[in-house]
């Protein structure tokens, strides 16, 4: 079989990242991929786990929602799709503004992180397990993520730049996070990441001349991939009802949702001009999202975060102003620095638990978890 020329074609994440490193050649672009090489509270980390724990997942509960949930992937709608065509625009990479510039590329590398990076993790899971339904659920989406990262390099070539995905794969951090860790964050970080994609989508379907680039056109397919993805950890979820049901996990989800919530806010507030240029306003943005995150998440968690709580988005906002004291510190660097840094991280760490403490809406979970993307 011939090997495809593109990611958007590949079966496989291996074929997409291989399609990918292919095109450029030459061409290095030290400075994306050092940027996605960063690991901070902030940005997107590689995960490694119990790949044997996770193997052992026994399906058999939610067998017929799973069967169906397979096929749809395996049919694979998007296949083909996360590719320049007729309707991506030329982009005047030049003649952008260089604060939006800025801004916008920061957003494309994390975001092609955020994708590789469940791309490295359902790859190897992949990789190391024998269980068919484990194995295969977890191909499918290293596929898709690979996919998606390489349609955002192909945004990010045109900029003169890349991220070298092979490279981060062998030289990036991994952080070891249990199995049931990684069912909550990664589940999590699927829908969020859905209702992110189509809040922005709908958004410029009303307002289409603020759409400054055209990888915004592709988000509706995008964000259903992820919704697919969300889908199958919530299937992942109710094989075990103790993941969602003992009081300690529960604490752990709030936990999860908390930190989830509360790293989306701080990242998207550090790019003004970026939401400007979309003419979105970032702080009803962040709710917006946290509220249709919280709509889906109660197909699986026993609580929602009360985001309308008074102490919740003054919270928000204190974390990111000490996040901001953290960076400054860490450029002046010395003595004083340090200092500086310390007093941030105290105060983060106190809006933190400010926000953490706030009671939670109870929720009572249905028995079959199954959603359809509705926004
Ligand atoms: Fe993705
Ligand atoms: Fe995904």
């Amino acid at each position: 079989m011939n090997k495809p020329t593109h990611s958007a074609f590949a079966n496989t994440a291996e074929e997409a990242i291989a399609a990918q490193d292919a095109l450029d050649g030459p061409m290095t672009s030290e400075k994306a991929t050092e940027v996605a090489m960063q690991n901070t509270l902030l940005t997107p980390r590689f995960y490694t786990t119990d790949f044997d724990e996770m193997d052992a997942i026994d399906v058999t509960p939610v067998r017929k929602d799973w069967d169906i949930l397979i096929e749809q992937m395996r049919a694979d709608p998007n296949k083909g799709h996360f590719k320049k065509n007729e309707d991506w625009d030329d982009v005047d990479w030049d003649g952008m503004e260089p604060a939006l510039k800025a801004e916008f590329i920061d957003f494309l590398i994390s975001s092609c992180t955020a994708e590789f990076s469940g791309c490295v993790l359902y790859k190897e899971m992949k990789r190391r397990g024998s269980n068919k339904d484990i194995t295969e659920l977890f191909q499918l989406m290293a596929r898709d993520e690979a996919r998606h990262a390489g349609f955002i390099n192909d945004a990010l070539r045109e900029a003169g730049i890349r991220v070298n995905l092979g490279f981060l794969t062998q030289q990036k951090k991994y952080t070891y996070f249990r199995p049931k860790f990684i069912y909550y964050a990664t589940y999590l970080s699927e829908k969020i990441g859905y209702a992110r994609y189509i809040t922005i989508f709908r958004h410029l379907e009303e307002n289409p001349e603020m759409r400054f680039h055209p990888i915004f056109k592709w988000f509706r397919e995008w964000c259903n991939d992820e919704f697919s993805h969300g889908e199958a950890f919530a299937l992942l979820l109710k094989t075990d009802p103790k993941l969602t049901t003992s009081f300690q996990n529960k604490l752990w989800i709030k936990f999860f949702l908390t930190a989830v919530y509360s790293t989306m806010w701080v990242r998207d507030h550090q790019r003004p001009v970026f939401h400007e240029a979309l003419g979105v306003d970032v702080t009803w943005y962040g709710q917006e999202v946290f509220r249709k995150t919280s709509e889906i998440t109660k197909q699986v968690f026993p609580i929602t975060l009360d985001i309308d709580h008074p102490r919740w988005r003054p919270n928000l906002d204190r974390m990111e102003a000490a996040s901001r004291q953290v960076a400054a510190a860490k450029a002046r660097g010395g003595v004083m620095g340090m200092i500086s840094r310390i007093g941030g991280m105290a105060k983060a760490a106190t809006a933190f638990a400010a926000v953490f403490t706030i009671p939670a809406h109870k929720n009572a979970v249905p028995a079959n978890p199954r959603l359809k993307p509705a926004y």
